[in-house]
């Protein structure tokens, strides 16, 4: 369930966290010193226990590959059990993917219509997962019912707005537990029952919750939902959890057809041919370590006390710049990740909110996220435990008045 630390009032920084030696948490990370890594929620980052024990299981694979590979089913079920008992969810339920979108596109590969091939999404779902929810309402001879959902909707207004769009025709619900481009919660809980009770399929897309919620699927009604370990919980690349608990997930298969096909769910999900999984056999090696290091109790309630202090200094900085509020209601806030608003002129669109990353990157050293909502650029805030504050005042006092520059140039 949602713990309330996003309520939390954060008037100073929180003090660092250190590792067991008093050394900064950064140290069990290989980030670039030279950057800033001020963007954890995109593509995670890997601690080095994690990465070590990746390469001495490619090291044991590499060294007899036909004992390997043959045992691996075996140890892919046995890692289930442990990511399972992290996600609080029942190990018989889970099937290890490679990334959200792995398991998305297992869904809709699968999803047969049965009425009117209407699929509900919202504005704010991630584009990639729009698009295939697209296709496959085009397949259908269906199609996609965008709810519109504004920034700062609370719980029943989202809910109001799903809902709306859900009737006799709808053969599918996607909808986000925490959104990409927004940083903000969908009310999939209330969703859920709702779909439940009209007898349509929710698939909840949670890339972004293992780590960030301590029990996503808590309390949550839903057939279908995915969750990256890549992310938050800082596993391996190609780490990632589909859970499905309905009778239809009996019509799930893997996107590589292998020797598994005629096991049940989920299975059938530990044969995929000849592939590199080491990922997935050394997440829990990164779960491990941030709960021994710091407990995730304290690792989450970090990481959104420094992005409180973060949302304040560089909104702060960034309406300076001009007559843009900094401080951006997204209704339903998350833990660990804040949304600024951008100096008018900067990410009205996806393409140039990617570019604008690219920019900082490049000329700034700053690893950032930038995004694009109904045309208003924002740049999304994230803190893992290697971040302190000394990442966003740096950001605030030397980074956010060149970006102003550039938002004078491009106006
Ligand atoms: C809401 C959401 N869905 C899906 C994805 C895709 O995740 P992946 O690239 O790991 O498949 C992301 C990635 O950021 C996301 O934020």
């Amino acid at each position: 369930m949602w713990s309330d630390v996003s309520e939390t009032e954060v008037t100073t920084a929180p003090r660092p966290l250190l590792l067991a030696d008093g050394r900064p948490a950064a140290r069990a990370w290989s980030l670039d010193p030279v950057m800033k890594h001020l963007n954890h929620g995109s593509f995670g980052a890997v601690p080095l226990v994690a990465q070590e024990r990746q390469n001495e299981l490619r090291a044991e694979m590499d060294s007899s590959p036909v004992v390997w590979f043959p045992a691996l089913p075996q140890k892919i079920a046995d890692a289930r059990v442990d990511l399972a008992a992290f996600l609080r969810a029942t190990p018989d339920d889970l099937a290890l993917v490679p990334n959200a979108s792995a398991g998305i596109s297992v869904v809709l590969n699968a999803l047969p219509r049965r009425r009117g091939g209407a699929i509900v999404v919202t504005d704010h779902g991630y584009g990639a997962v729009t698009m295939g929810a697209e296709r496959l309402a085009r397949r259908w001879g269906g199609e996609v019912r965008t709810a519109r959902v504004p920034l700062d909707a609370d719980e029943e207004q989202a809910y109001e707005a799903v809902m709306a769009g859900t009737d006799d025709a709808t053969d599918l619900i996607v909808v986000d537990q925490i959104t990409s481009a927004t940083a903000r919660r969908m009310p999939v809980e209330r969703i859920g029952a709702g779909a439940a009770r009209l007898g349509v399929p929710l698939l909840v897309d949670g890339a972004h919750a293992p780590g960030l919620i301590e029990a996503p699927l808590d309390g949550l009604t839903c057939d279908f939902w995915v969750g990256n370990l890549h992310k938050w919980g800082c596993a391996p690349r190609g780490t990632a959890a589909l859970v499905a608990r309905g009778a239809q997930r009996e019509d799930l298969y893997p996107l590589i057809d292998s020797w598994g096909a005629p096991d049940p769910y989920p299975d059938r999900f530990d044969q995929q041919g000849t592939v590199d999984v080491t990922g997935y056999l050394a997440a829990s090696t990164a779960l491990d370590f941030v709960d021994r290091t710091w407990g995730w109790d304290t690792a989450r309630r970090y990481m959104d006390d420094l992005a409180g202090y973060a949302e304040r200094l560089v909104g702060a900085a960034f309406a300076e710049l001009g007559a843009v509020p900094g401080i951006v209601d997204v209704g339903m806030p998350v833990p660990g990740m804040r949304l600024v608003r951008l100096p008018e002129g900067l990410a009205g669109s996806r393409i140039e909110a990617d570019a604008l990353r690219d920019r900082a990157a490049r000329e700034l050293g700053v690893e950032a996220a930038f995004t694009s909502f109904d045309g208003i650029g924002y740049m999304r805030l994230s803190a893992h435990v290697y971040n302190t504050a000394v990442d966003y005042e740096y950001f605030a006092e030397d980074c956010v008045p060149v970006i102003g520059e550039w938002a004078h140039a491009a106006h």
